[in-house]
């Protein structure tokens, strides 16, 4: 059994060219001219592109009292609707919990996933045991990368020192450090404050957290690897200050990666802003919607390369979760949805506005995000042997997003009666049709864990350099008598 997908135009990172695409065993195994094969699919007025993958997402995640609504099932179903392929969840080990039972527990949600999946692990605190399991999660489980929360005092967030021991730990274990990039003691002095003067209301979640907050992290988490001899990987890029940290530190030389959302991009404060309560608070993430200048230098970003992927950070959680922090902000649980729409919103916005070049676009959602995570040329790639992960793009079909129409389980949609245009005609995963046009034909289960190898090249450069420039010890001879 063979496929070819037949009369499109390939679009990857770096190429456009005209090409049938055949697949065999989940696998491309010919690109070139005429080529034929058991079923054809058509992609004549299209863009045949690597599946999107999408760096964040929280599915079923344990947040704030509840549980993210959309699961491995829905979630991965979602983003195949939208033209991802490829999605790399959280694992969250409880306070004191061992990494590797916290693992178990998330193996234990996949067996319904409809795409492949990877995760990556959090560190919520630190010890000895953390320590030394950090090193079979790399070698045994194929993680590697390790997720740090520098905000939700109280719950997931880790201090100073603790991320710094971790840092250093992934720098020998040959691994990228992730970090969510705000203040957490300032956020919690802020909520206070501002729950004290009756600011109760959605609007005051994002007054709690400025650009400030964000940024301020940023830069802190950058010295850290920085001293520590490693890469880094900041989540939700939402603001200019977090922007000028990382775009400086990579003028510098250092390898950070910014990780702008498709929320941020497109939706802004106002809002928060919104009469009515439900409106606003189903917008309701961290960090928050911010305003056009800072959706601005996103987009400069992306287009200067000084801002490397786009994700949603998809962690959906539906109206009646959201009402738990009715007269509490603090208490709304922090998330929306995103994974069908980034690729029809970001091609929107981006490709058909001249924001970004259809290359460009590939590159950030997706073969810049293989190669980070180090899962190129498997994933992101239209090349021999990889798999055959695909979206046959169309550029001309169009639709009005809408919560009656998403595959996402809950019951509203941050993007609702946006006009998107630049839609999959199919999307392929490791071979399988999952979509055709707006017909489903998803399989449970047909997800498959996507084991990721510990980082060679950077980690080495790095530690290389680091031992060149070790503080040494001055030996010196005739050393004067101290005097008393
Ligand atoms: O508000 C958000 N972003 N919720 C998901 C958890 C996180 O911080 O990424
Ligand atoms: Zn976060
Ligand atoms: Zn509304
Ligand atoms: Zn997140």
């Amino acid at each position: 059994m063979s496929k070819v997908i037949k009369g499109g135009t390939i679009v990857t990172a770096d190429l456009t060219y005209k090409a049938d695409v055949k697949i065999e065993g989940g696998k491309i195994v010919e690109i070139g001219p005429n080529l034929s094969g058991t079923e054809t699919l058509d992609a004549t007025g299209c863009y045949v592109m690597p599946g999107g993958i999408d760096p964040h997402v929280h599915l079923e995640m344990p947040f704030m009292g509840t549980y993210s609504s959309d699961d491995f099932e829905s979630g991965t179903r979602a983003g195949l609707a939208g033209g991802t392929t490829m999605v790399v969840d959280f694992c969250l080990p409880g306070p004191e919990q061992s990494l590797l039972e916290a693992l178990q527990m998330w193996d234990n949600k996949t067996s319904r996933a409809n795409a492949d999946y990877s995760f990556h692990m959090a560190i919520t605190g630190w010890n000895e045991r953390v320590f030394n399991e950090m090193e079979t999660v790399v070698k045994d489980r194929g993680i590697n990368t390790f997720k740090h929360f520098m905000a939700y005092k109280g719950a997931l967030m880790v201090n100073d020192d603790e991320m710094f021991a971790s840092f250093q730990r992934c720098a020998e274990l040959g691994a990228l450090p992730l970090v969510h990039a705000e203040n957490g003691d300032v956020v919690a002095s802020m909520t206070a404050k501002l729950l004290a003067d009756g600011n109760n209301g959605p609007e005051a979640h994002a007054y709690s957290r400025p650009p400030e907050v964000e940024g301020e992290a940023t830069n802190r988490a950058i010295m850290l690897a920085d001293m520590a001899g490693v890469p880094l990987y900041v989540v939700h890029t939402s603001c200019e200050q977090a922007h000028e940290a990382i775009r400086r530190a990579r003028q510098k030389g250092m390898r950070v990666y910014g990780e702008p959302l498709i929320q941020h991009l497109t939706l802004d404060e106002s809002e928060y802003f919104d009469k009515d309560w439900d409106h606003a608070a189903r917008r309701v993430m961290s960090p928050p919607f911010r305003n056009k200048q800072h959706q601005d230098s996103l987009w400069a970003g992306l287009q200067s390369g000084s801002l490397s992927v786009v994700a949603t950070d998809h962690c959906a959680f539906t109206t009646d979760q959201k009402r738990s922090g009715l007269g509490d902000f603090s208490k709304i649980p922090n998330g929306t949805g995103g994974l069908e729409d980034r690729m029809p919103m970001l091609w929107t916005h981006g490709v058909n506005t001249g924001r970004l070049t259809m290359n460009e676009f590939v590159a950030v959602t997706s073969t810049n995000i293989a190669k980070i995570l180090n899962v190129y040329p498997k994933k992101g790639a239209i090349l021999v042997g990889a798999d055959a992960d695909i979206v046959v793009w169309d550029p001309k079909r169009s639709k009005t997003i809408s919560a009656k129409t998403q595959q996402s389980s809950i019951d509203y949609n941050v993007f609702e009666g946006k006009q998107v245009t630049g839609l999959p005609r199919y999307t392929l995963t490791r071979g399988e049709v999952a979509i055709e046009e707006s017909t489903v034909k998803t399989k449970e289960g047909h997800g498959q864990f996507v084991k990721r190898e510990p980082f060679q090249a950077v980690n080495k450069a790095l530690s290389t350099w680091k031992e060149l420039v070790a503080p040494r010890k001055v030996e010196r001879s005739g050393i004067p008598a101290t005097g008393v």
